[in-house]
């Protein structure tokens, strides 16, 4: 009861107060206040004034217009890299292009310790597009190209929304082939593409590489092989045989062999051809000596045949003697030949006779038989015909049939035979 009591009394006293102002003014002050003004007690206590509210400048009456509180400046009102918004009697932030306020909204007023921080806009996959290396920079980022990609329509380094400017792939275009060579597959045509090259027809490698690899600098790089016609040079020689060659080393051409004289192919042909390659294949001959000497009398009668490394000869067998030429001979080469060996007639010695002969040559028989009225002392009454051409063996010799003196008379042991004599004897030791 009593608080309601001071309560009325409070009330009425601000009412007296008020009404003494009104008379003092003789107008009511809080009513002429602008809207977007307070009606506050003056400082001094000595009644009411109009304030603009926070935000607003002017008299508090009349007008009361929105203070800027951006035209101090963004960055001292707002911080770095920031935009700032006034508003009918406050402001607002936002970051410039490039920055996020740290608060993650999308304005801010500075006083809750927000700033605006850089976007990484590198962390977006494709930002640069195909063949773009982003560059991450404070409130924006660029874009260069990478390795194998070129800039088109501008230059680097490039913003991929300001700009026209993008990256493309290096483009090499079709690969030349190299003289004497052809283009033989090929995977593309831009940057890290490969060609690969094969000698033209009838040529060959020489040196070089046969692969060109697309680079960055849109240039085919690596191939240099450099071919060379085809020529198989002369046909190798085989051996023990001739080659019959028209001079022509071309693939395709031929070379024919022939075995020596006195060898005979026991190889799988004759042929060696010139290969695309440039190369003789390798002669299929094989020359093997000949044995001659299988051949019975090729070396004529009494003739010896020896086998030779491609060839033969010739020596007389025993009894035979060389003619026309020297051993060994080659009885198609030589005039040379043997001939069996003739002693001649046999000659008897003195005081004998030829008795028979069974002829002159080598191993022929002489007999022979003292002349009459000689009668055989010592030797060999038979001569052969030897290899020397000499008749050898007999050396008999005779001595003239001689009795000597006749005997005039027997004497005693020559007239009485053994019995007696040895009856003698022992009557004679009796
Ligand atoms: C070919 O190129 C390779 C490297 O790619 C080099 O080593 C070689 O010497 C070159 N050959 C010729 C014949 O130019
Ligand atoms: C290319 O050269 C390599 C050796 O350098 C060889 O092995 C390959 O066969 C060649 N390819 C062709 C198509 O000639
Ligand atoms: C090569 O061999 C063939 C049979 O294979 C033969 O007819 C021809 O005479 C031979 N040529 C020579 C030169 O030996
Ligand atoms: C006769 O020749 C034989 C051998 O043939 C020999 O043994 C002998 O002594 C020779 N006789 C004489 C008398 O020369
Ligand atoms: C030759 O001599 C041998 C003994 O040496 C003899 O037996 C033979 O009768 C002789 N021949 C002739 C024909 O004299």
């Amino acid at each position: 009861m009593e608080d309601r009591n001071t309560a009325m009394i409070v009330l009425l006293l601000l009412c007296v107060t008020a009404e003494m102002q009104v008379d003092g003014l003789s107008l009511d002050v809080c009513a002429s206040c602008h809207p977007k003004a307070t009606c506050d007690d003056k400082s001094d206590g000595s009644g009411k004034v109009c304030n603009c509210k926070y935000g607003f400048v002017g008299n508090g009456r009349t007008y009361c217009q929105d203070k800027d509180e951006c035209q101090i400046g963004a960055s001292k009102i707002c911080g770095l890299h920031t935009d700032c918004h006034n508003t009918q009697g406050s402001y607002f932030c936002t970051c410039r292009s490039g920055f996020t306020p740290s608060n993650n909204m999308d304005v801010f007023t500075p006083n809750d310790g927000t700033h605006c921080q850089d976007i990484d806009e590198c962390t977006v996959t494709g930002v640069c597009g195909e063949g773009g290396q982003c560059r991450n920079l404070e409130g924006s980022f660029d874009c260069s190209c990478i390795l194998g990609y070129e800039v088109q329509n501008g230059a680097e380094p490039f913003h991929p929304h300001r700009d026209k400017a993008s990256c493309k792939v290096v483009d090499c275009g079709r690969p030349e082939a190299a003289e004497d060579t052809v283009l033989l597959s090929v995977s593309g045509t831009t940057y890290g593409s490969a060609a690969m090259f094969v000698c033209e027809e009838g040529f060959v490698w020489r040196r070089g590489n046969n692969r060109s690899v697309c680079e960055a600098d849109g240039l085919w790089r690596g191939g240099n092989m450099s071919c060379e016609e085809v020529n198989c040079g002369p046909p190798p020689a085989a051996p023990h045989s001739l080659r019959l060659w028209d001079q022509s080393s071309r693939p395709g051409s031929r070379a024919i062999y022939q075995c020596n004289s006195g060898y005979h192919n026991v190889g799988k042909g004759n042929v060696s051809k010139c290969n695309a390659a440039g190369e003789w294949e390798r002669p299929p001959l094989l020359c093997k000596d000949i044995d001659e000497c299988t051949v019975t009398g090729l070396c004529g009668e009494g003739g010896q045949c020896r086998n030779l490394e491609g060839s033969f000869d010739c020596r007389c067998i025993l009894g035979y003697e060389v003619q026309n030429g020297a051993e060994p001979f080659h009885p198609h080469r030589d005039t040379a030949s043997c001939k069996v060996v003739d002693c001649g007639r046999p000659e008897a010695a003195e005081d004998t006779v030829l008795l028979s002969v069974s002829g002159t040559t080598y191993g022929s028989v002489a007999m022979f038989v003292c002349e009459e009225g000689f009668v055989w002392r010592r030797g060999n009454n038979r001569s052969v015909c030897e290899a020397d051409g000499l008749w050898r063996g007999g050396n008999m010799s005779c001595e003239e049939v001689n009795c000597g003196t006749p005997p005039s008379r027997p004497s005693l042991s020559q007239a009485v035979g053994p019995e007696l004599q040895a009856g003698l004897q022992g009557d004679l030791s009796v």
